[in-house]
This record gives C-alpha cells, structure tokens and sequence, in this order.
C-alpha cells in the first residue's frame, strides 16, 4: 500500500472520518494497550513550522510521545532549506530520519511539493487554504454533543478563510450542512467551493455561501467563527486597517444576539486563538469556554487518531 497525506480532506472518506473520530474518543479515555503506546517506539516524527502555533505543535508533540514516538521541532531558518536547498531534496533527507512530518505552511503547493518527493506521510498542520486537522478535532467535538451530523446546521460567521474551507470540506463529507456568512470580497476560495460542492453532492449536505450573518445563525446547530485576520494573510490586514472595512467586519461577530437567533443552547465554537471583543465577545467566549476550551483538548487525541490512521496499514 502506497503512503498516504494528510493535505486536506479529500484523502478521507465519511466511513474513514467516523473511524478516526471513534479511534480519538478511545484515546480521548487514556487507557492505551502496551501496542497503542508504543506505536511509534524508537521512531521520530518531525514538525517543521512557518507560523506560529500553540495548539497544534503542542498537541502533536504531545500526541508523538504518547504513542512511544518522539518529535522534533524544526524551524524552517535553521535548515539548509533557507540557504536554497530544495523542498524535494529535503523531503527525501527527511524521509531516511522520520515516519512522519507535519507541516505548518503559508502556502499549500508548498505541501503539495514535500508529498511528492517525501516517501513518509506528509500532514498539513495548517497552510493558506485549509486546516484538515482542526476540522477533523471539530467534528469530534460536534460528534460528542449531538452523536450525528446529518440534519445539523453549522453557521460560520467571518473570513473565509483557511477554518471555513476545512469545515465546508468536512460537512460536504459527513453530511452536515455548513452555511457560510463572509464580508464581500472574503468569501471562500471559488474553486475550493466547487470542488466542496462536487462532494456534498454525494452525501446530499448543503453548503451555502452569503454575506448575511444574521441569514446564517438563524436557527442554526453551530455557530463557529475564526480571527478576522489570518496569519500571513497580508492583503486582509492591509484592508482591514482601514475604518470601513473594520466597519464591515464588525458585522461578522459571534455575540449574545447571535446567539439569540440559533437553536436553543446551541455550540458556540472557536478554533482558537480568538481575538476577543472582533470575531467573538468576551461575553459568548466565557459562556461557552467548556465547549471551545474542549474543542482545544480534542486536538490530542485527534492527533493520536491520525498518526494512527496514516502509519498504521
Ligand atoms: N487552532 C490552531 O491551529 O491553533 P494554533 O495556531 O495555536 O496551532
Ligand atoms: N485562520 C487562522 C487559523 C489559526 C488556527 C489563521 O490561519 O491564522
């Protein structure tokens, strides 16, 4: 069997998704076999970071050592790669050392190139265009509380960014309507809304995208919102530093009327980090910190599914 990635969800499909988040639920509990733990004994597991992170560097460290593995943190000045040496020649050194490299970038081709030419599995721990990872932990999340997704709603309210991506990609594939409300100009990426399109086809999900946040939280299961402003993404700052468009963002905020127009008691979501007092209120952030801060926990046990799922044939 060929090596398979982690690039973005389409590698996965709703049976395999379900799996993964039954494997998490099981690690979630802590109670590993002799075999489980050490899965990765005497075996390296790189990270190699272009942006900052706190929960997905920490997560997978962790996640690494506790299946027996142990990872290495590499920052991308500290490698030959910032003197010139190429992607693929990189890939191909690395592949002699580690079963695995998760891999935070600015750009996703960058992902696509390390795959090529690495012969382990490559994960994107998070780049321009989408967070695979934080998707799947999302769903575990929304799995815990409702034990389904067909039939649910998930509203994401903001940027249409790299989050809202992920989360049509995976609502297109388990069958949970996602509904997406972004200012003008910020909408999803048209080809990756194609493409989510052609999935959800299959699994008879809606995906819709609008500029109204108010069309979108009305009634909805889930509300979900990310930072306004996504790391490395310069044009938008530069936007966004303008009044009027701060302005225009300003309607795209989680806050208690917001909440008001959901479903009774609905799960409010973040992926975090938040900028609190922009895309969501301090308010709605501490009423439903035990479902966001869980969210964040998720990312462990997540990750253990996902190491498995790619090294394990
Ligand atoms: N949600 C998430 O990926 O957080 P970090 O940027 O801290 O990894
Ligand atoms: N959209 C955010 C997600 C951070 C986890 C970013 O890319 O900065």
């Amino acid at each position: 069997m060929s090596k398979r990635d982690l690039l973005d969800l389409s590698a996965l499909s709703a049976e395999e998704i379900e799996k993964l988040i039954r494997r998490a639920l099981y690690y979630k509990i802590g109670l590993l076999t002799p075999e489980e733990s050490s899965l990765l004994r005497g075996d390296s597991v790189g990270l190699l970071f272009e942006k900052p992170s706190t929960r997905t560097r920490v997560s997978f460290e962790a996640a690494i050592v506790k299946l027996g593995g142990h990872p290495i943190f590499l920052l991308p000045n500290d490698l030959q790669i910032k003197r010139g040496e190429t992607i693929a020649d990189t890939a191909r050194v690395l592949s002699g050392y580690c079963r695995a490299l998760v891999i935070r970038t600015f750009d996703q081709k960058n992902l696509e190139a390390w795959a090529s030419s690495a012969t382990i599995p490559i994960i994107n721990g998070l780049s321009d265009l989408c967070h695979p990872c934080q998707a799947l932990t999302d769903l575990l999340t929304i799995f815990e509380r409702h034990e389904k997704f067909a039939g649910l709603t998930l509203a994401y309210i903001g940027d249409g960014n790299n989050m809202a991506n992920s989360l049509m990609e995976a609502g297109a594939i388990v069958g949970m309507n996602v509904t997406v409300a972004a200012p003008k100009g910020r909408e999803p990426n048209f080809d990756w809304e194609k493409k989510v399109r052609s999935i959800a086809e299959k699994s008879g999900s809606i995906i819709r995208i609008v500029n109204d946040p108010v069309e979108v939280a009305t009634d909805a299961d889930i509300l979900y919102t990310d930072v306004w402003v996504s790391m490395g993404d310069k044009a938008n700052e530069l936007s966004i530093s303008l009044e009027a468009n701060r302005h225009e963002f300003s309607r795209y905020q989680i806050n208690s009327d917001i909440v008001r127009l959901a479903k009774p008691n609905p799960l409010v979501m973040h992926c975090l980090p938040a900028h609190r007092g922009e895309e969501i209120t301090d308010d709605v952030m501490n009423e439903n910190a035990s479902t966001i801060f869980e969210q964040a926990k998720n990312r462990l046990p997540m990750h253990q599914a996902i190491l498995e799922w790619l090294l394990v044939k």
